[in-house]
């Protein structure tokens, strides 16, 4: 029997991981696992790891690997996808990178793919600042490239409230990439260096992007 799927999705802030990533879910039924997500929720319950994260995030930093790798694991475990995983946003060091390697070691799975999303950090910065989604079921959307059909009720559900990232102010958003090319660019080598890396062009429009991964996709899903 197939084993199920685990993609890696790598990118700056803004390269269209989220976007993607529920693209994929919907096409192959793979589950999406934020860790950016999974850090919100934990911030926005104020669970312990949620108020550790919190200071770090705020500040456009990297939250320290012991708290990812605790909400990761568990996630990763209720997870109860057959057609397996798309982690969205981890690993972002070299350090979470491996504690992967060893808990997939442990559970006798592999790594099919890891995707790095290349855009330039002007595109990002565009990207970033006028995105915002839907308050009740979480559609993202943007100001000047993604609108909702009918202005101001969403798509996906109906809702009529949306909300933008704290995170996503501009002097925030510029730590973010200094912390994205510090820690997390290296994963691209380290990855490269393992025959798992494919790149995409992320500055093409969502639906390029989109086939640009279901060329990747093809021989995993067979
Ligand atoms: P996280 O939530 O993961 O944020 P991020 O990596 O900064 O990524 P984003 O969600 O901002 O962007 P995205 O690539 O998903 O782009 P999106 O699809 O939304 O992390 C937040 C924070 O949590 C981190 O700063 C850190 O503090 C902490 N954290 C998370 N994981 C961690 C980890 N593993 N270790 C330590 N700390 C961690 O698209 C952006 C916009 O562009 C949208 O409006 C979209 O509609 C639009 N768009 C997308 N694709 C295109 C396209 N091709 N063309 C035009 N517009 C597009």
């Amino acid at each position: 029997m197939r084993q199920p799927a685990i993609l890696i999705l790598l990118g700056p802030p803004g390269a269209g991981k989220g976007t993607q990533a529920r693209l994929l879910e919907e096409r192959y039924g793979l589950v999406q696992l934020s860790t950016g997500d999974m850090l919100r929720e934990a911030v926005a319950a104020g669970s312990p790891a949620g108020l550790a994260a919190k200071t770090a995030m705020e500040a456009g930093g990297l939250v320290c690997d012991e708290i990812v790798l605790s909400v990761l694991e568990e996630r990763l475990n209720a997870s109860e996808s057959r057609e397996g995983v798309i982690l969205d946003g981890f690993p972002r060091t070299l350090g979470q990178a491996e504690a992967l390697a060893l808990l997939l070691r442990k559970r006798d799975q592999k790594l099919a793919s890891v995707i790095s999303l290349e855009v330039d950090d002007e595109a990002m910065i565009d990207r970033v600042s006028g995105r915002y989604s839907c308050a009740s079921c979480g559609e993202g959307y943007h100001d000047r490239h993604k609108y909702p059909a009918t202005a101001g009720v969403c798509d996906g559900c109906g809702g009529a409230t949306f909300k933008r990232r704290p995170d996503d102010k501009a002097d925030t958003l510029r730590e973010r990439l200094v912390a994205y090319h510090a820690q997390t660019a290296p994963l691209i080598g380290y990855y490269e260096g393992q025959g798992l890396l494919a790149r995409i062009d992320a500055m093409q429009d969502i639906a390029s992007v989109q086939e640009a991964m279901a060329r990747i996709m093809a021989p995993i899903t067979v």
